[in-house]
């Protein structure tokens, strides 16, 4: 591959989608740049804040220090996939009805990163929220409200039987 761009196929929100990139081309730019796929934000662009996390495979990923050519054949989540179903999925009211943003610079990365938590570990106790979201910075200090939002979003999952919302199983 390279040094020009090539055509790949990338695997988001449960959807098989061609782009042209470089092979330095992060995840996070191909997505946000090539796609219009804006959800997951570029604040310090070098793996520090969380504001751009995605989840592939299964596990929370920055998007600005992944690659996107070494995210072929993996099934990429961006937030996009948390409201594109007929319900959001619970995270995103238990943001608001917990007031966990302020500015909203790393709401997306928080989210995604808390859906991720709750994926791994649907019973969460606080401290294990504290832990679980420690890649993921807030200069705003709105920590409480996050872990609390957190903590709802997995009593609703429980009571609906651990049922997701949202879009698709990406
Ligand atoms: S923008 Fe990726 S970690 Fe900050
Ligand atoms: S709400 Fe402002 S950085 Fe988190």
């Amino acid at each position: 591959m390279g040094p020009g761009e090539t055509e790949i196929t990338l695997t988001i929100n449960g959807k098989a989608t061609k782009v042209k990139v470089e092979t330095r081309t992060t995840l996070l730019d191909a997505c946000r740049e090539r796609l219009e796929i804006t959800g997951a934000k570029r604040v310090c662009d070098r793996g520090t804040c969380g504001a751009c996390t995605m989840i592939v495979n299964g596990k929370t990923v920055y998007g600005c220090t992944t690659l996107a050519v070494d995210n072929v054949g993996k099934k990429i989540e961006t937030i996009e996939n948390l409201t594109a179903g007929a319900k959001p999925h619970p995270i995103v009211p238990a943001f608001s009805n917990n007031d966990a943003l302020q500015c909203g610079y790393c709401t997306p990365g928080m989210v995604m990163a808390s859906k991720g938590l709750l994926d791994r570990t649907p019973n969460p106790t606080y401290d294990q929220v504290k832990a679980g979201l420690g890649g993921n910075l807030c200069r705003c200090g709105t920590y409480v409200g996050i872990r609390k939002a957190v903590l709802e979003a997995a009593k609703e999952l429980r009571a609906s039987g651990g049922r997701k919302s949202g879009g698709s199983n990406a």
